[in-house]
């Protein structure tokens, strides 16, 4: 016999199978245990010995080339069906990527943050005030009358035209009038510490016409110099995060306090450099100022319309950005206002790192 119309016949049929389930239908069409190829091989058995030698080899061969040729359809339908699900299932690496944080907390606010943790310790709160102020309570109220030489030291940024109980307005030369706004507002026993901006007509390396300071104002019973001296030595202690900060005290001239001393903070010379701590008085170094102090002018609790006989304290103003400066070693004060987003990634901190006084106030970013 000859099975090569069978052969043809099934090779083009596979073939023409467009998918894998015809693929297998002709598999059991053809090689199944009811197909025609396996048929073929079952009347073996009848044929005579002679007749067996002759059709054998045919019949087996047809049924490899149609086994082959079933394999090789199978793998090309089944690459074709990989390759349509990997073309389906492509991720898209061109979406752009999540964005980096941007942006950092700047020096001074962390610095002003780290100062109201460590006084909000020792029992401060946080007060406010105006930064508009009028000259009653930047100057009269803080015993600096209209004529006092101390106005013109100032260099006061005055406004055109004066408010509705004909004071002058201004912007507040330092933080001493909240002082006064918190007195009038609360009485006393108080403690409290207000931090923010002020305004002098002054600008060169070391001077910014605004700049920060932080106020601390304590009115209590039986306060004196003593106080004063051991909460700076505590703060700054805590500040800068060392144990061998030794300040002096310099007698001193505020018109609001009486007596008024000036605080210097000693540093070391390390390699040149300037740093914070240690003894100046027993080798290389020198003393920084660092803030202005004394204890309230009775004058000023009066103005406060308390009795100076019963309620006594002390005040303080510190320059927040030049303990900024020295803490993380910056050098120039006008970098402070520039807006350089490379000084601000480098200076800056990040805004999880809120100060705290068991994690340091002062880890930089
Ligand atoms: N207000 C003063 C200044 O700006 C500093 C100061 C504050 C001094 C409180 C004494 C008491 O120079």
């Amino acid at each position: 016999m000859d099975y090569a119309a069978t052969g043809q016949e099934a090779l083009s049929r596979i073939a023409e199978a467009s998918d894998l389930e015809t693929l297998e239908a002709l598999r059991v069409e053809f090689l199944g245990k009811q197909g025609s190829i396996s048929g073929l091989l079952k009347t073996l058995g009848k044929l005579d010995p002679e007749e067996r030698k002759v059709e054998g080899p045919k019949i087996h061969s047809l049924r490899e080339n149609v086994s082959d040729a079933l394999t090789s359809r199978k793998d090309v339908l089944e690459t074709a069906v990989l390759n349509a699900r990997l073309a389906a299932e492509t991720i898209d690496l061109s979406l752009p990527a999540p964005e980096a944080p941007r942006g950092t907390v700047h020096p001074i606010s962390q610095v002003m943050d780290e100062i109201a943790e460590i006084f909000a310790d020792l029992g401060f709160s946080v007060a406010t005030g105006p930064e508009i102020e009028d000259d009653w309570h930047n100057f009269t109220a803080l015993n600096m009358p209209e004529s006092h030489p101390a106005r013109a030291m100032h260099d006061t940024f005055y406004f055109p035209d004066r408010d509705a109980k004909n004071r002058e307005m201004l912007l507040r030369t330092h933080t001493s009038p909240v002082q006064m706004r918190t007195m009038l507002a609360q009485g006393a026993p108080l403690r409290i510490i207000a931090p923010g901006r002020v305004y002098r007509s002054d600008s060169d390396a070391t001077h910014t016409p605004m700049f920060h300071q932080v106020e601390g104002l304590v009115i209590d019973k039986d306060v004196h110099l003593g106080h004063l001296k051991w909460t700076l030595e505590t703060f700054l202690k805590a500040f800068f995060e060392r144990e061998d900060i030794v300040l002096r005290l310099r007698p001193s001239y505020f018109p609001f306090t009486e007596p008024s001393v000036e605080a210097d903070i000693g540093f070391t010379l390390i390699d040149g450099k300037r740093v914070i701590g240690g003894d100046p008085s027993k080798g290389e170094g020198g003393w920084m100022e660092v803030l202005g102090s004394g204890m309230v002018n009775r004058r000023v609790i009066e103005f406060a319309g308390l009795d100076p006989d019963e309620w006594q304290g002390f005040a303080f103003g510190i320059g927040i950005d030049r303990l900024a400066m020295l803490k993380y070693g910056m050098d120039d004060l006008r970098a402070f206002f520039d807006g350089d987003v490379r000084w601000l990634s480098h200076y800056g901190f990040s805004a999880l790192d809120v100060p705290t006084l068991s994690g340091g106030v002062g880890t930089p970013a």
